[in-house]
């Protein structure tokens, strides 16, 4: 039995799309099932020159041989579901637990019309907050009750279960990052759920005794977007002389960007029960060190600040991502 969970450890947008593309690559998971709130996340992979941002589908898709599922805590937006489903040319492949909960036109047009969640909280404006709520007061629909889904429509969590059961390997999805929690992250400038690895479980219907391995995914320099507390923020006149410049998948927003914090890498693994960590942008501590694919190839400078993430998180280094292709990357898995 082998269930890896892959979440991010900063406030989203580690890169953990691409580090599910290559461990599915590697390890060949029959299912990629996906946790998380819904459509807010944006996962972008780049494989070869072609990019694929997607907000519905699991990012593990770009692995052609695994069951794609959406577990039953994630919020489903037919709309985006569908064109993503026909834009990458998942279906057969892809499936949707019956209990998710639905994401309905009136859900965006309250998230974007909101004062409070469209300019204080700074959110996505895909109507997740809405559609949580609606779930908690049980009267959202779920995804069972739509003809359009029909097809799709499976017991995820059986499914994923029986996988790990007959031994096969199968990768969770986290979406979002451990700092907008709802429960632990800078609330109220936070998401509509939780987002640490027990959630990404949970969503999937997977007990904790069944996970094997939790990568916590982190980026050296780590960004937000969306208002909020970001400890170690910089400027973006300062972002920009460093050559960091980067914009939402899903809103388009420039991101905010910041330096490592190792103190919230530290508390971040703990709650997430991280096993490994996997760490990217490494090209952007040290310029020689893009595209590098064995550790061997890094410089003194990169080794010290790997180095150092373990030191301040308590658990290895195992993958290292050097730049925005699926090529680019270390992994040191079967060394450590
Ligand atoms: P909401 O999840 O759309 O309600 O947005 C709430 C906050 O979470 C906002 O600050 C968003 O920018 C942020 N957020 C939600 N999803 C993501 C994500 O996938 N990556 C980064 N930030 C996100
Ligand atoms: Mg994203």
């Amino acid at each position: 039995m082998s269930c890896t969970i892959i979440v991010g450890g900063f406030f989203g947008d580690e890169g953990k799309g691409k580090i599910v593309a290559h461990i599915a690559h590697q390890d060949h998971p029959t299912v990629i099932s996906r946790g998380g709130v819904g459509p807010n996340a944006g996962h972008t992979v780049l494989v070869g020159k072609k990019e694929y941002g997607v907000r519905m589908v699991p990012s593990g898709f770009v692995y052609p041989k695994a069951d794609l599922c959406i577990g039953p805590g994630v919020l489903v937006d037919p709309r985006v579901f569908l064109r993503e489903v026909a834009e990458v040319e998942v279906s057969g492949r892809i499936f949707i637990d019956g209990r998710c909960g639905v994401i309905e036109e009136e859900h965006i047009a309250r998230d974007k019309g909101s004062e409070h969640l469209a300019k204080t909280i700074g959110s996505t404006g895909s109507g997740c907050g809405p559609a949580n709520s609606d779930r908690v007061l049980r009267v959202a629909r779920q995804a069972k009750d739509l003809p359009e889904l029909a097809p799709y429509i499976i017991d995820v969590a059986e499914k994923v279960n029986q996988a790990i059961d007959n031994g096969e390997p199968v990768l969770l999805e986290g979406t979002q990052g451990f700092g907008i929690s709802l429960y632990y992250g800078t609330y109220p400038f936070v998401t509509s759920k939780d987002t640490s690895a027990s959630q990404i479980a949970a969503d999937n219907g997977v007990g904790p005794t069944k996970i094997d391995d939790v990568i916590v995914v982190f980026k050296a320099f780590p960004t937000r977007v969306g208002e909020g507390p970001f400890s170690t923020e910089m400027s973006l006149d300062k972002s920009h002389a460093l050559g960091i410049q980067e914009f939402g998948t899903v809103t388009h927003r420039e991101r905010r960007i910041g330096t490592w914090d190792g103190k919230m890498a530290r508390y971040s693994a703990m709650i997430n029960g991280c096993t490994q960590v996997a760490i990217t942008g490494i090209d952007r501590v040290d310029p020689t060190c893009f595209g590098a694919t064995s550790y061997d190839q890094l410089s003194q400078t990169a080794k010290d600040f790997i180095r150092q993430v373990e030191v301040d998180v308590g658990h290895p280094v195992t993958i290292i991502s050097t730049g925005p292709e699926l090529s680019q990357i270390i992994d040191l898995r079967k060394k450590r």
